[in-house]
């Protein structure tokens, strides 16, 4: 039995007193994992601690996280960031040209950015006007593309990417492709085996509730012996890990593109990712996009701009319909950050834009306080 809405916001105790839409920014955290935390610095606090157990324990997230994703073990590293995941890829492209979205995340934007530029240019591509970014990047693939670079959703707009027709695009001229599913993976996937992205990178500090710090690459089986670890050491050796045992033995798989990860992060993702795999996937899909739907909905009805509306664009991806991050912007920026505040609501909120992102734990409470706090920002605010 999967735990349900309810039960599962009742695990969020800052939810008594926030309206939280922030999550694209940082959720609150869960108890489970918040209890995990507390008890492991208790442990280390009294010195009942054993110091291999707490090392060990990424590798049984490691399982956890292979089994949400319907991957094998041996396809995902750990990693403490999505900058160090697009690093990893980096470090071993074959020459030619790197497409990214002009206004990608920079922690997925930058690695690419920074190699030599002779054998790897990176362009960054804008959609046209009336134009997708999926097909502004579709339209920049060739023969001589090495890899496309692209967020599932960007957390600046909420517009989601068309995945798919990437996959086939990059597909069809041997590119590679390479997916931050970090501000989708959690809610609304994308699903790896429907996918199979080269490299698909979650850091899972937002949507999957971890702390920050803990962060993975899924990597695609036959992608894997062309990797080369980021920053060796002995996390790229086999557990029980290589301290002083023999060289050059990295580890099989993923595995060794692991980065140093650090002990409390993964003692808080494990509780995370239990906490998700009690979760019915399709439900907490269905829940988001409804409440997001009703947002977006509400704050047309308001007179704000939703970012997508109007363009006359067929394929996937011209909108925000379908997204759990809605965003939402006044032309005559009415909008008041320090009422939304007041009224509990945590979001990110300038006069011109609001940013709002839906999580299984949010409820039609949610959606009701923030609708009625830029109703009332909209009538009272003077310019
Ligand atoms: C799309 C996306 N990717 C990655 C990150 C985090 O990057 P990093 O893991 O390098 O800190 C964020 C944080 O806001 C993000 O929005």
């Amino acid at each position: 039995m999967s735990v349900d809405a309810t039960a599962f916001r009742a695990a969020f105790p800052a939810l008594q007193r926030y309206h939280w839409l922030d999550t694209p920014g940082s959720p609150p955290m869960p108890q489970p994992v918040a209890q995990a935390l507390t008890q492991a610095v208790a442990q280390m606090l009294s010195g009942d601690f054993d110091w291999l157990q707490i090392d060990a324990r990424p590798l049984r997230v490691r399982r956890d996280l292979a089994h949400l994703h319907g991957v094998d073990e041996a396809d995902v590293a750990l990693l403490s960031s999505v900058a160090e995941a697009a690093a990893t890829v980096a470090g071993s492209l074959p020459p030619g040209t790197v497409l990214v979205p002009a206004g990608e995340f920079r922690s997925a934007l930058l690695p690419w950015r920074v190699l030599d530029q002779q054998r790897n240019p990176t362009v960054l591509v804008e959609a046209e006007p009336g134009q997708s970014l999926s097909q502004a990047l579709a339209a920049k693939v060739g023969v001589d593309t090495a890899l496309v670079a692209v967020s599932s959703v960007l957390s600046s707009d909420g517009l989601l990417v068309d995945l798919q027709h990437l996959r086939a695009v990059t597909g069809a001229v041997g590119a590679q492709l390479f997916v931050d599913a970090t501000q989708s993976f959690g809610v609304l996937g994308p699903a790896v085996a429907d996918l199979r992205p080269d490299y698909l990178a979650v850091h899972g500090y937002k949507w999957m509730l971890c702390p920050r710090g803990a962060a993975w690459m899924v990597v695609r089986p036959d992608r894997q012996a062309q990797l080369r670890p980021l920053a060796p050491g002995w996390k790229s050796t086999s557990w029980p890990y290589g301290y002083f045992g023999p060289v050059d033995q990295l580890a099989a798989g993923a595995h060794q593109l692991d980065t140093q990860t650090a002990w409390l992060p993964w003692v808080g993702a494990g509780a995370a990712v239990q906490l998700h795999a009690s979760l019915d996937p399709r439900a907490v899909r269905t829940h988001c996009l409804t409440l997001a739907d009703r947002l977006r909905a509400g704050l047309r009805e308001l007179g704000l701009s939703i970012p997508g509306d109007g363009q006359r664009v067929p394929a996937a991806g011209s909108s925000t319909d379908g997204s759990h991050i809605v965003v939402a912007t006044s032309d005559d920026e009415r909008l008041d950050p320090q009422l939304l505040e007041e009224r509990g609501v945590r979001a990110l909120c300038t006069p011109a834009r609001l940013r709002l992102g839906v999580h299984y734990f949010n409820d039609e409470s949610d959606v009701d306080a923030v609708l009625r706090a830029v109703r009332d920002s909209l009538k009272t605010r003077v310019r």
